[in-house]
């Protein structure tokens, strides 16, 4: 028996995440649309999600978490805390709390709910074509069942990675959570440089994703440690040797290394910010 069938799914915010999960899930045959009830303040949104996705979609989180087995919480950070009062008391004890809020900590969602099993979640956007990479975990009183049910629908949205300790979560959001801009802006910056040589842009942004696309496959391919894949395109006095001597000497690496750190700071920050009163001054460290 597949791990979701028979189970009711409320999702609460109806934007581009839960658009990706609905669809990944429908397309995955994971679920049939009458497993699905949606919420959205938004008529023109809700009318959206109910013609593509066939499932029923309210303006009422109430009425959608009534006999929910999961409910999946797919709000911007600064609305969940006016969702979880709104929420707290009427999700049903042995139901399942699964977040994708960035940043929201799983004691801040408990006590916002009164509920114990939650799981915490950081997906990437790739997730909205299943290519996605999440890291997750739950609290304690997150069975092993619930746990299944939680892993069907992150791999139907990519890739993912179960951590025991929640502030692998902050790690995470840092390395793949803003992990695509790193990559599109290595990328914008690669497409501009083939530009200033004379290329096309429409060549140009071409030839970079493919070599980011083919690079990245055979790596994920590939038994071998990323140093030896570089160093077997870098010939003794070649193009690449010259390309990553400029790299290295502008501080390529440790530019990556502080941007990550930082985000991660930050990620640290807004969780620690989401358990204080709205007008505390933290503020991130540069
Ligand atoms: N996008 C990503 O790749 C990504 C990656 C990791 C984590 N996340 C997290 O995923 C969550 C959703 O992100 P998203 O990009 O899908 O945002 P989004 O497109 O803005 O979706 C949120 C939806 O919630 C609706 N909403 C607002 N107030 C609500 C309420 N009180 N009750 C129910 N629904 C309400 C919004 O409606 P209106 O538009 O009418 O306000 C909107 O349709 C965020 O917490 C984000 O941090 C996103």
């Amino acid at each position: 028996m597949k791990p979701l069938q028979g189970k009711n799914i409320a999702i609460i915010g109806s934007g581009n995440m839960a658009g990706a999960m609905i669809g990944a899930l429908l397309r995955k045959n994971e679920l049939s649309p009458d497993q699905i009830r949606a919420s959205d303040p938004y008529p023109e949104q809700q009318k959206i999600i109910a013609a593509k996705y066939g499932v029923s979609v309210t303006g009422d989180n109430r009425e959608v978490v009534k006999s929910a087995d999961i409910v999946i919480l797919s709000v911007k950070p600064q609305v969940l805390p006016s969702v979880l009062s709104e929420l707290k008391g009427k999700i049903s004890p042995s139901s399942l709390v699964f977040s994708i809020v960035a940043g929201m900590p799983i004691s801040t969602i408990q006590k916002g709910l009164s509920h114990k099993a939650v799981i915490r979640s950081m997906p990437n956007t790739p997730a909205q074509i299943s290519a996605g990479m999440t890291v997750w975990t739950g609290s304690e009183e997150v069975s092993e069942s619930q746990k299944s049910e939680a892993r069907v629908i992150l791999k139907a949205m990519g890739n993912e990675l179960y951590v025991e300790q929640e502030d692998f979560l902050n790690m995470a959001t840092a390395v793949s959570g803003t992990g695509p801009t790193y990559v599109f802006l290595l990328a914008e910056a690669l497409v501009d440089a083939a530009v200033h040589l004379g290329f096309s842009r429409r060549d140009a942004r071409m030839i970079v994703l493919e070599t980011i696309r083919g690079s990245v496959e055979f790596a994920l391919q590939s038994e071998l440690h990323l140093a030896q894949l570089r160093n077997m395109v870098t010939s003794p006095g070649g193009t690449s040797a010259e390309a990553i001597y400029q790299l290295e000497k502008g501080g390529m690496r440790t530019i990556l290394s502080k941007a990550v750190w930082a985000a991660y700071q930050k990620s640290q920050l807004l969780g620690k910010k989401a358990q204080e009163p709205p007008d505390s001054p933290l503020k991130v460290e540069n």
